[in-house]
């Protein structure tokens, strides 16, 4: 943190629990801040699609197609190891640990600095 950033408290330890997102105002904008697999993680809530309220929208596993020998459809099933987050207006998925939106991953939201001290959450502005 340099001398002219702030820092914006999210909310108490105890209150951000494994999987939870909760969304702050952070001067004109929002931002959301999650907890998953004990890491924490903040971006701007706004959708590089249309800016949708991206971090309104579910958490999730990333979804993947299961192929058979002949390279034909056979399921889909859940990958526990990549969470994604969805815009709730057209299902855009970002990377929760990156940020980057899934489809192509050289955009990304904008991430924020999160510190975890005395018990309470904040983003560095
Ligand atoms: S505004 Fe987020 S997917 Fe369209």
């Amino acid at each position: 943190m340099n001398s002219t950033s702030d820092k914006v408290f999210v909310a108490a330890s105890a209150d951000l629990k494994e999987g939870e997102r909760k969304v702050v105002p952070v001067g004109s904008t929002e931002v959301g801040v999650y907890r998953v697999k004990g890491k924490l993680y903040a971006y701007q809530n706004l959708c590089l699609h249309q800016g949708g309220p991206a971090c309104e929208g579910l958490l999730m596993p990333k979804v993947e197609e299961v192929l058979g020998p002949d390279k034909t459809y056979v399921q889909s099933r859940f990958n526990y190891d990549e969470w994604h987050i969805i815009c709730p207006w057209h299902a855009w998925e970002y990377d929760v640990t990156t940020g980057e939106y899934v489809v192509n991953r050289k955009i990304h939201l904008k991430k924020y600095e999160v510190v975890e001290e005395s018990g309470k959450i904040h983003v560095i502005v």
